[in-house]
Formats: C-alpha cells, structure tokens, sequence
C-alpha cells in the first residue's frame, strides 16, 4: 500500500505510546473496533518494537506504522518486522537515502515552508506537520496551500477532538495524527471501551465534512 493509501484509510492516526507490553494487542482492537485501522506506535518506550511485533503477528487488520524514527537503523527494523510505514519527527538526508533504498513508505515531519520544499525537491510530496499546533495550526496549513497546492499533510502534535474537523477540512490534509484516542490513563485502566469511544466519536466528527 502506498503512502497516500494508507492515509486516507482513516482521518486519524492515533500516536501510541506503549509502556507496558500486555496493553498492545488490546489496544489495537480497541482502536480498530472504532475505525481506527492505521496506528503509528512511536520508538519510544523500551517495548516499542516488541509491542509492533505482537500487533503485526496477532492483529492482522491493522495498518502498523513506526512512529518517532530518526535513525536509518530504525528504518531497516521497522522493515524487518514487517511494519507498512515510518513516520520522523523530522527528515534527514540518512533517513530519505535509507527509506529509499529499502522501499518502505515513509512520512518526514515538516515545520516549515523551505523544509517542505526541501522535502518535495527529494521527491516526498506527503509530509507530517510537526508540531502541527506549535507550527501556525489552520492557518499555517492554509497559508502553505496557496504557494504550495501540490504538498499534502498529516498534521500531528496538539489536535484533539475539537479541532479535528477543521483540519481535516483543509484540502491539503489527508488526515491528522494524535494521541487523544489512545490516553495513557485508559491504557493503564484498561478501559478499552473508553479507547474504542474515543475512536468511534473521531470518526463520526470526520463524517461531517
Ligand atoms: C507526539 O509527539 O506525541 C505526537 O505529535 C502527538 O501529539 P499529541 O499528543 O499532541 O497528539
């Protein structure tokens, strides 16, 4: 699946931040269960990778994505472990050279309009917005449509619930990341109906656009 596919799977992507290996295969059912296919889990807790293998070994339905990479070598586990796409915070020449080499859909986070352009000139035309809010939000996304129509974004960092519809709205956003639906307390509560609510309600937000 490509990149762009795999973006307008669903409007959102929740960022995952797994501490605790027992929460990762519930919490993917969770989120899928409320239309939440496509999952970022970010590199940044010492189960990350093990809790991507679990995922891609016992919930096929999902659309497993590494989250937080920054180094090639990363990338070359993401690989191997048979994860579908990358997602950087930001993007390095290391980083587009080796995504390249080993063919895996890769999403580099952009903060400005120069670095989108340096990201396009290399041949990425779908970018991660990040820190999205931090970055102008709306209207930063608005202002960079009128220069640059031909650039697509996945927003991500300080979008919620609220402020969701307005950034799906923006015809250069193909979907926005966060990690509301995946709260750190549910997870720790187990409360894996509140996780698929969140979901279900993201979802039904995206159905008024
Ligand atoms: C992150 O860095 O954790 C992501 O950008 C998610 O940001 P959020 O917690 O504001 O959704």
């Amino acid at each position: 699946m490509s990149l762009n596919e795999i973006l307008t799977r669903a409007p959102v992507v929740p960022v995952i931040v797994i501490e605790d290996l027992e929460h990762a295969v519930p919490l993917a059912r969770s989120l899928i269960a409320g239309g939440l296919p496509v999952l970022e889990i970010t590199l940044r807790t010492p189960v990350a990778m093990e809790a991507i293998k679990m995922i891609i070994g016992e919930v096929p339905e999902a659309i497993v994505g590494v989250g937080t990479v920054t180094h090639p070598d990363q990338l070359l586990e993401c690989k191997q472990v048979g994860a579908q796409f990358a997602v950087s915070p930001g993007l390095t020449p290391a980083l587009i050279d080796c995504s390249r080499d080993i063919d895996i859909p890769f999403l580099p986070g952009v903060f400005t309009p120069s670095e989108a352009m340096q990201a396009r000139d290399l041949g990425f035309k779908t970018l991660k917005l990040f820190p999205a809010a931090q970055a102008g939000g709306v209207s930063m996304l608005k202002a960079m449509n009128g220069p640059l129509p031909d650039i697509k974004f996945c927003p991500t960092g300080g979008i919620g619930p609220t402020s969701l519809l307005e950034y799906l709205k923006l015809p250069n956003v193909l979907c926005v990341g966060g990690s509301w639906v995946a709260p750190k307390q549910s997870m720790h509560n187990g409360s894996w109906q509140q996780i698929t609510q969140l979901s279900t309600e993201a979802v039904m937000t995206a159905k008024n656009l």
